[in-house]
């Protein structure tokens, strides 16, 4: 397998809160290391406020590390442009009914990531939003409708095709399930399973039913206070769980096996 990214040493820090009255830094985060392989899932899980969506907004890009690097084919992160960072890594958002414009039709959503990143043709960029309906199962007569005119599910679809529009090495997602019902959220994970088969992504998934992580994930990394306390293959996690938080979270979870 290939290394396809490499997070070293990933660190964040926060200013400390003025009403503390004292100066400096609270270090957030980190120092973080790991790597993800070409075509692999890896779930983030861990209590609130362990550092997740920090970890996961770091390489998406959309907060910058205090310190440390993120690696991509060997590419250092901060030393890409970025459109190239938009062609690697893509983010979808927790809420697509607030993360698409609610003015643009789904033809211009998915038009405008190929626009701004790529110096495709109109046929090129008419061709590749098609390929990634169908990709998505969505039909192309939604091209002309408005994202409140779509089921959640519909609009979960468009937000995945979205993300994939470009072809991205890496999907990442922060809880982007919490939102829909039990049967609907395992309907979307097979969908993304079903990408990732065609397509060779790998996927960052921050979640919170274990049920789901077990189902979807080849890798798992639990954080705790910032922290990454375990990360391993999912199946050893859930066989055998080595640090206190692990056992925890799985002894917490049991619940949502009987949903
Ligand atoms: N903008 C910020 N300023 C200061 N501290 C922050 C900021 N964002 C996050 N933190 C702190 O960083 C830590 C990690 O937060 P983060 O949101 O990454 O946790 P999380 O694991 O995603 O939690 P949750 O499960 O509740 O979403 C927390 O202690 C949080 O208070
Ligand atoms: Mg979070």
């Amino acid at each position: 397998m290939q290394t396809l990214l490499s997070v070293s040493n990933l660190c964040k820090n926060y200013k400390r809160s003025a009403r503390f009255l004292s100066s400096g830094f609270r270090q957030a985060l980190g120092p973080l290391s790991f790597t993800l392989e070409r075509g692999q899932t890896l779930c983030v899980v861990g209590e609130s406020g362990s550092g997740k969506s920090t970890l996961v907004q770091m390489i998406a890009g959309l907060i910058s590390p205090s310190s440390g690097e993120i690696y991509i084919k060997g590419e250092a992160l901060s030393s890409l442009s970025q459109q190239e960072r938009c062609k690697s890594i893509r983010m979808i958002f927790q809420d697509p009914s607030d993360s698409l414009n609610p003015k643009a039709t789904i033809g211009r959503i998915l038009a405008a990531p190929l626009e701004l990143n790529t110096n495709f043709s109109t046929i090129e960029i008419d061709e590749q939003i098609h390929e990634t309906l169908n990709l998505v199962g969505l039909l192309p007569d939604y091209l002309d409708f408005y994202p409140n005119m779509l089921s959640s599910v519909q609009q979960h679809k468009v937000a995945l095709a979205r993300a994939m529009i470009l072809n991205p090495d890496i999907i990442i997602a922060d809880e982007i399930l919490a939102t829909l019902d039990i049967s609907l959220r395992f309907k979307i994970v097979n969908l993304l399973l079903d990408i990732q088969e065609k397509r060779g992504t790998s996927y960052i998934f921050v979640a919170h039913n274990m049920n789901l992580v077990r189902h979807m994930s080849d890798q798992t990394i639990v954080m705790h206070n910032g922290l990454i306390v375990e990360n391993n293959r999912t199946e050893e996690i859930f066989n055998r769980p080595q640090a206190a938080s692990t056992k925890h979270l799985l002894q917490s979870h049991q619940p949502d096996y009987r949903k």
